[in-house]
């Protein structure tokens, strides 16, 4: 079911269709003890199902990540040869004058996207979600030998709701909407 929920989450429009996005599932129990103090004591993580750990790659930036993602578009008669090579080029010619710190808002904008859609497709599944930011990078990333090719943006933890969670407001609409200019 996760497998599927991810399938469509990949669906998620990302830059240049680069698809960075990777999923890292957690679901060993003495795993998500070790990670427990490192996300603050926050319980979700040893009582949810799952773990997700969002990541971006940045090999998924490399150039043949990008042509190899337009040909296999070209070989399935999406577009004919000139599109393929100008959607390569455009998209080679984007990131090549990128610095590490646009590179990772890049990575950031299409992991969130991503996540968002999982988070959505798990909810109307029946799943109870929660995002979480709460957690120390550093020490999740030694943890669970994540490398420095990888972004971790988010942890999305996923199970069944055993009680409901408490109510939140949100500001009135028409104080969050500008109009021409801000
Ligand atoms: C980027 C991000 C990080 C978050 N981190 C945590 C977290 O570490 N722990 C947690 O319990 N909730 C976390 N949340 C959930 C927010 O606290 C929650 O969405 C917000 O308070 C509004 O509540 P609601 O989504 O239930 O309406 C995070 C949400 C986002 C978008």
């Amino acid at each position: 079911m996760l497998t599927s929920l991810i399938e469509s989450a990949s669906k998620s429009p990302n830059g240049n269709n680069i698809q960075a996005t990777r999923y890292l599932i957690i679901e060993d129990p003495a795993l998500k003890e070790l990670l427990l103090p490192i996300a603050f004591n926050q319980q979700q993580v040893v009582e949810a199902s799952t773990l997700i750990v969002m990541l971006g790659d940045y090999h998924a930036f490399n150039e043949d990540n990008i042509m190899k993602i337009h040909e296999e578009e070209f070989q399935a008669g999406y577009f004919d040869e000139a599109l393929r090579d100008f959607l390569v080029n455009a998209a080679i010619n984007y990131y090549a004058t990128k610095s590490k710190e646009d590179l990772k808002l890049e990575l950031t904008r299409d992991v969130s996207l991503a996540a968002m859609s999982l988070i959505l497709l798990a909810n109307e599944t029946g799943f109870e979600t929660i995002t979480m930011s709460g957690y120390d990078s550093t020490q999740l990333k030694k943890a669970l030998n994540i490398s420095e090719r990888y972004l971790d943006v988010m942890l999305i933890a996923i199970g069944k709701g055993i009680k409901p969670g408490h109510q939140t407001v949100r500001h009135d609409v028409n104080k969050v909407i500008y109009k021409d200019k801000i």
